[in-house]
């Protein structure tokens, strides 16, 4: 894969080939990584990035969870990250941040003298999961349990516990994986997390055993304005099962309707009017389309610079 020509890996600009890292980093070997994944759109004001500053927060967030220093500013990776989009030409897509522990000392504790390397990818990036609208099942494997590690952060080793999840069902009908906490409350699918429609009102997973989604905030934020009732709260299968609607939300599935859970068809088993409303709406904030959001968004060309 050559996605797009360059990548940003220690503060250089370098043809995507060259970009390459040592096999004995630690970061290879035991996952000691953090990473965020980005979209931009394209726009009438040319590529803009849908939350920049929240991902880059979440990103050093999830780096100081593991002690790691990054060696550049909040600022700086926010700059180089444009200028990646930028330099690719690309009009839309996804940015892939990454943070590991570099070549040094071995032993997973990771020494303080071990170097941390930063890289920076973005390519075009259309649908994720392979279906508008998803057909989910339940997953034998629970969500990482918050006393295991910091459930919250982004942490490359993580998502192994995604990864499992998700090749349990490849091969089958099913296009996600829901995983639960360990005492049988839904957690969320392997790279999103859920929201439930029941009587008008929207619930979410609480916080604690999931990653607070970038996405999941923006709806929380939109639901506000589109004048509903969110609650945050633990709840079992059977609520979903019973409920009018339901969908995903992150980065990378945007809002994505989930038709059934388990071979249990959700409502009419077509996405339901508060779905669509919140997919349609996300849209137009993501594409520029909402004067409220603006602040959501960092147009390329107005910060694009020639440094990285
Ligand atoms: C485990 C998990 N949950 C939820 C999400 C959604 O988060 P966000 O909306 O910030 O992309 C992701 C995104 O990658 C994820 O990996």
């Amino acid at each position: 894969m050559q996605a797009t020509s360059f990548i940003w890996q220690n503060n250089t600009i370098k043809p995507w080939q060259e970009a390459t890292t040592h096999v004995m980093s630690h970061g290879l070997h035991y996952g000691s990584g953090a990473f965020e994944g980005i979209r931009f759109y394209k726009t009438a004001n040319g590529p803009a990035i849908f939350k920049l500053s929240e991902h880059v927060d979440r990103l050093f967030y999830s780096a100081q969870v593991m002690h790691m220093d990054i060696p550049y500013s909040q600022e700086q990776i926010c700059q180089a990250i444009i200028n990646t989009v930028g330099i690719n030409q690309v009009e839309s897509g996804y940015i892939r941040p990454l943070v590991y522990y570099g070549y040094g000392a071995m032993g997973v504790c990771p020494s303080p003298t071990l170097p941390v390397e930063t890289i920076i990818a973005c390519w075009p990036w259309g649908r994720y999961l392979a279906s508008d609208s998803v057909d989910i099942k339940t997953s034998e494997f629970i969500r990482i349990h918050p006393r295991s590690t910091v459930a919250d952060a982004k942490i490359c080793g993580h998502y192994i516990n995604s990864m499992l999840a998700g090749l349990a069902i490849r091969g089958t009908k099913y296009h996600e994986a829901l995983m639960l906490d360990e005492h049988g409350h839904v957690a969320e699918g392997s790279a999103e997390n859920i929201f439930v429609i029941k009587n008008g009102k929207i619930y979410t997973t609480a916080l604690g055993t999931i990653l607070e989604g970038i996405t999941r905030n923006t709806i929380i934020e939109m639901s506000k304005t589109l004048d509903l009732e969110l609650i945050e709260k633990r709840f079992g299968l059977e609520f979903i099962y019973g409920a009018d609607e339901a969908f995903f939300t992150g980065t990378a599935v945007e809002v994505t309707p989930i038709r059934s859970l388990d071979d249990c068809i959700i409502g009419e088993g077509k996405p339901g009017p508060i779905t669509e409303q919140f997919k349609a709406a996300y849209q137009d904030i993501v594409h520029g389309r909402n004067p409220a959001y603006q602040n959501s968004l960092t147009y390329v060309i107005d910060h694009m610079t020639g440094g990285v």
